[in-house]
């Protein structure tokens, strides 16, 4: 620690450093302020508070009045051995400066438990409690973890487009975008809103992935990954959905299903290994609040692991690879399927899975991470790598305990006439899809990628039960707040 007298320091840095009576200076928000006393600073750099005391005869009655929880502070005082039990070492604080008071009348994040949907509608102020604070962290060191592996191994980060004319997935759960008038739009003579006069010159959506762009970066970079905004206007209300949400897309040149599903795996045990060694007191605290509230569940329905345990699994363990065929043989014959508990029935060979099935095979069945692969191409993309047998396409889902899909990806079609033809069956105009057409006419290459949902690897590492608190502001139906 060196010019302490300059800077104001981080408490992460200080708790670390030995008390030696050193003055210096911290800033942050009072978390809270005890006995007139005692201050728990925090300043987001650590889960971490830093006790900071007051002796009341040396301050005016009024400043102190004003220090309460959610005031931001700046406290200049010496780091000094702590007298009492709970810390290691404290701050007497000398001279202290209120930034920003917090009237406890209205200030709503009070130093006592409130319920995750209370603090939704207060996600402005929410990342100030230790339970946010932890997450944002650990989603943040998880994005560092991302870019690192990729740049390690050799991929460049290419950024694909989020205003998109084509529909990569071919869903149909796009939001427009438009710069038209919405009360007074041009018509065309049939009486339809003319797109021709829209700021594109044509109809325009916010991206459901980059993938196809990113293909086209694969075919001269070789190995690229996109890590952005992805927008689905499904009206799915569960856990796991947003309609905004991140996404990671490797696209590799040269790469086969197996080499794309080596990758993924490899890829998703570096992050969570990431995580592991760098949010060490973040995931320790969340392993713990997990504990928690996996005790208030009913026996039958808690985990059978803590989270840094689950976390462990998943990074030392390899991942099951099943064929969609063998997946349905084991569904069709399971309990929930004879006994009709799935809502979804499993009945013949074709059937799309639903999150029931893929949480049965993970959670119940395999015990461990999946990878399904080879899926009938009736319910996959255009953009697959048809199997021999005309029937399959070289599909590959990642399904992970207590989360379902974390990973869809494929190895492409590379064969212009194969793709043609799905594109016809599927009845995708192929014009506008002339420059996907043509990575196959110049220089076509076998090529395979993946889209993991940033998201739903968050949810999973840090243990939370609903994808709207592991990111900042989420988006779902009806809700678009902040
Ligand atoms: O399986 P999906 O739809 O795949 C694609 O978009 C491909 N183009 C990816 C590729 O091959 N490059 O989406 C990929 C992942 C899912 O496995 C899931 O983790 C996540 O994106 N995802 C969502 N996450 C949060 N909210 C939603 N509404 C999501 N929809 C998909
Ligand atoms: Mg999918």
């Amino acid at each position: 620690m060196h010019q302490i007298f300059i800077m104001s320091v981080k408490i992460k840095a200080l708790l670390k450093t030995a008390p030696e009576g050193q003055q210096l200076t911290v800033q942050g928000w009072v978390r809270t302020f005890r006995a007139n006393r005692f201050i728990a600073l925090n300043d987001g750099s650590t889960l971490g508070n830093l006790q900071c005391v007051v002796e009341f005869e040396d301050f005016d009655e009024a400043l102190l009045k004003d220090v309460s929880t959610g005031a931001a502070l700046k406290i200049t005082g010496r780091y000094v051995k702590s007298q009492g039990k709970g810390q290691a070492a404290e701050i007497q604080v000398e001279d202290l400066l209120i930034h920003g008071t917090a009237d406890p009348e209205s200030y709503p994040i009070q130093p006592k438990k409130h319920s995750f949907e209370f603090l939704r509608e207060k996600a402005h102020l929410r990342v100030r409690t230790a339970t946010f604070s932890a997450v944002m962290r650990v989603r943040a060191a998880l994005s560092f973890g991302v870019h690192k592996f990729f740049r390690e191994e050799g991929f460049h980060y290419v950024n694909t487009p989020i205003i998109t004319g084509s529909d990569a997935e071919g869903a149909g759960e796009m939001f427009r975008v438009s710069a038209l008038d919405a009360k007074n739009p041009p018509l065309d003579e049939n009486g339809n809103v003319d797109v021709t006069q829209d700021f594109f010159g044509k109809e325009t959506h916010l991206t459901v992935s980059g993938q196809l762009e990113a293909e086209t970066y694969a075919m001269g970079l070789g190995e690229v990954y996109t890590f952005g905004p992805t927008f689905r206007a499904e009206n799915s209300n569960t856990t796991r959905h947003l309609a905004e949400f991140w996404m990671i897309e490797p696209e590799m040149a040269f790469f086969d299903l197996n080499d794309n599903m080596d990758l993924a795996e490899k890829f998703i045990k570096s992050v969570l290994s990431y995580a592991l060694d760098n949010c060490q007191e973040d995931l320790a605290f969340l392993d713990e609040r997990y504990a928690q509230e996996e005790n208030s569940k009913p026996k039958l329905e808690r985990s059978e692991m803590g989270l840094l345990e689950k976390i462990q699994f998943i990074v030392d363990n390899d991942f099951k690879r099943v064929n969609y065929t063998e997946a349905i043989d084991i569904l069709r014959n399971s309990k929930p399927n004879k006994k009709k508990k799935f809502k979804y029935i499993i009945e013949e060979w074709g059937a799309d899975l639903q999150s029931e099935h893929e949480r049965y095979l993970v959670e119940k069945h395999f015990k461990t991470p999946v990878i399904l692969f080879d899926y009938p191409a009736k319910i996959k993309a255009f953009y697959m790598r048809m199997n021999d047998d005309g029937k399959t396409v070289r599909a590959m889902d990642i399904l992970f305990p207590g989360i379902g899909e974390m990973v869809g990806g494929s190895q492409r079609e590379e064969r212009l006439d194969v793709l043609q033809e799905r594109i016809k069956a599927m009845g995708i105009e192929e014009e506008e899809l002339w420059w996907y057409l043509d990575l196959r006419k110049f220089g076509s290459a076998p090529h395979s990628g993946f889209g993991l949902g940033f998201e739903r690897l968050v949810l999973f590492a840090t243990g939370m039960g609903n994808i709207r608190d592991v990111i900042p502001f989420p988006r779902t139906p009806q809700n678009a707040s902040f």
